[in-house]
């Protein structure tokens, strides 16, 4: 453990965290019927054919999620295993729309998550902050009406928001005011894009929502220019290879796009997104490039050290990292 490179994780869900274990475990301590028999019959379920596929299960799963200490010993349990694979510092997206959507107070969503942040610092080390992951396709009138009302009574548990679930038809420019209204908080920004959906909604994320990172952002590949851009702004993308081969978004890895990134000079991260449903926690995904990509040491230790420069660190809180 003692000899795993030292990273940021910057693209994790905290409900992609839910390991098959405790979603049995909690449907039964809070009497949720899943749609598969304990955790043989929910592992039969993860073949996902893109991302609406996987997202349909993403979100059955979420539904044992009920209160606070569900939320608390999700979210604790995967900064342990954060820690097991080398990660110093975690920013942690959540799907707040959803649990409210079940009935979920707000207030039991982020008593559970920031209690397990804060107890993951001192117990395990593991520097932790947690992004409001807007849930695109249930429109924008709804984001920005919970993200008002989280500034209003949690501000101070959040440090950013992202933009996340199905992609295709329903693009950034949707979203323009409720980043204009995250920019005012001084919230960080950033956006998935470019997983399924075009290079061009990779441009909507930076000129109309100010994104500070691209989450994914493999299909930027197509367009030669949007590619000089990010090069030129160092636009960090947070890439996620075993995500990207497990949802069906590239066939396989040997076939991914990552070694043409960093060939193009690109900022590029490596991550888990969802990490109990696609195979694989950070150290998985680094240790893959390596055994099938063939990527060098000193390769991967670039990726690690962009991780921390694209993390959001102020930079007195950045120089202790690495
Ligand atoms: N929500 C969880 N994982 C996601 C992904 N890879 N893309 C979009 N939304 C997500
Ligand atoms: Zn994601």
């Amino acid at each position: 453990m003692g000899r795993l490179l030292p990273k940021a994780e910057l693209h994790v869900h905290i409900e992609g965290t839910l390991e098959p274990e405790l979603v049995v475990g909690l449907a039964r301590r809070n009497g949720v019927t899943l749609p598969a028999d304990g955790v043989d019959g929910l592992r039969a379920r993860y073949r996902f054919e893109g991302l609406q596929s996987f997202l349909d299960v993403l979100n059955a799963n979420m539904a044992v999620l009920r209160t606070e200490r569900d939320f608390y010993d999700m979210t604790l349990g995967y900064l342990r295993r954060a820690r097991d694979n080398g990660v110093r510092r975690a920013e942690i997206f959540f799907d707040l729309q959803a649990h409210l959507a079940r009935g979920v107070p707000m207030d039991a969503v982020f008593d559970g998550l920031a209690a397990a942040v804060a107890d993951g610092e001192r117990e395990l080390g593991v520097s932790a902050a947690l992004l409001l992951c807007i849930v695109r396709d249930r429109g924008p009138e709804e984001a920005e009406r919970v993200l008002r009302e989280a500034i209003r009574r949690h501000r101070d548990r959040f440090i950013g928001i992202g933009l996340a679930s199905a992609e295709l038809g329903h693009p950034p420019s949707l979203f323009r005011e409720v980043y204009a209204i995250a920019a005012a908080e001084g919230l960080r920004r950033t956006v998935h894009a470019g997983e399924e959906g075009p290079p061009g909604y990779v441009r909507e994320a930076l000129d109309l929502l100010g994104a500070e990172r691209i989450d994914h952002g493999i299909r930027a590949m197509e367009d030669p220019d949007l590619v000089a851009r990010l090069r030129a702004e160092r636009v960090p993308l947070t890439v996620c290879p075993l995500s990207n081969v497990r949802l069906g978004i590239v066939p396989s890895l040997r076939e991914h796009p990552l070694p043409a990134m960093l060939r193009a000079n690109l900022m590029v991260t490596v991550n888990s997104d969802n990490p109990a449903y696609v195979g694989g926690y950070a150290e998985d995904n680094y240790r893959a490039l390596r055994d099938e990509l063939g990527l060098d040491p000193t390769t991967l230790a670039t990726i690690a050290a962009n991780s921390f420069d694209a993390a959001f660190l102020d930079p007195e809180t950045r120089a202790r990292f690495q």
